[in-house]
């Protein structure tokens, strides 16, 4: 198999019987954490707040509901929705926003305001919530970025929102440790999805050529949301039973 080829991993991680949710599942990086999950035998409530999920039939295994993480209501039924009898096994918070920044003179406050509200604080209250439910050997994994790492120009609000999952993670991590539960993140390199797609204009137009960007990682490769896909099954497993608070920067190497 040639780097980079998408082969089955449902030989290698098992997670059958485990019950977990995953925001913002219909697309993109949490469409892709839903399928890795699916195929390693978990159970998944995805939870969106695209309105089209309301036409998305359930399965044995699937359950499409919408969701919109900023209201707590919405996610406390998404949450209760993804618990057994055990209690809950997993939580990716990769619901997101990124519209484009612009110049920090241009930036005004509502507009920090709702990035923050969607990319920071819904994560916050869904760790909360679901940690009430989350047994031992649970995991939480929150969808950072590497704008939190090293920030930059045009991007201020969003690296400022991502920043802070960093230290949302790290918290959390010592504070669920005593319960036996694991709380991470993941840094994404620019990952071909259709927010990004949704950005090239806008991109463009502020310089960035993302089209390039996407493929511009040292290994060459071009960034697919299986990648961030097959690092979440990673930190959910039992494989990263000993990693905790940690950002795991998943680029091709682009930060290196
Ligand atoms: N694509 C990238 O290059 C990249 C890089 C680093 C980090 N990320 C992060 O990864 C995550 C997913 O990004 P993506 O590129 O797959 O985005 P996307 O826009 O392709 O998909 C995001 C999904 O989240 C849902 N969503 C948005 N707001 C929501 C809300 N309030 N409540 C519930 N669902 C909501 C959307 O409906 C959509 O299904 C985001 O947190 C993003 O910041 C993306």
């Amino acid at each position: 198999m040639r780097m980079g080829e998408f082969a089955s991993i449902n030989k290698m991680i098992d997670l059958s019987g485990k019950r977990g949710i995953v925001t913002g599942g219909f697309k993109g990086i949490g469409k892709a954490i839903t399928a890795r999950l699916i195929e390693c035998g978990a159970k998944v409530v995805v939870a969106d707040s695209d309105p089209l999920i309301n036409d998305c039939p359930n399965t044995d295994n699937i359950i499409f509901q919408y969701c919109d993480v900023t209201d707590e209501a919405n996610l406390v039924s998404a949450i209760t929705s993804s618990t057994g009898d055990q209690g809950l096994d997993f939580l990716v918070n990769n619901a997101g926003i990124f519209p484009t920044t612009g110049p920090i003179e241009d930036v005004a406050d509502d507009f920090v305001s709702r990035m923050l509200e969607v990319n920071v604080r819904a994560q916050y209250s869904a760790s909360r919530e679901a940690a009430r439910y989350l047994q031992r050997g649970g995991s939480i994994v929150n969808i950072a970025s590497i704008a939190a790492l090293r920030g930059g120009a045009n991007i201020s609000a969003y690296s400022t929102s991502k920043a802070a999952i960093i230290g949302l993670t790290q918290s959390f991590a010592q504070e669920l440790g005593a319960k036996g539960i694991r709380v991470n993140a993941i840094a994404p390199g620019i990952i071909d999805t259709p927010g990004v797609q949704d950005q090239l204009g806008p991109l463009k137009e502020g310089g960035l050529d993302i089209e390039s960007a996407i493929a511009s990682n040292p290994l060459r490769l071009t960034g697919a949301p299986d990648y961030i896909a097959r690092a979440a099954i990673f930190l959910i497993s039992d494989l990263a039973a000993f990693i905790s608070g940690h950002t795991l920067v998943v680029d091709g190497g682009s930060t290196a």
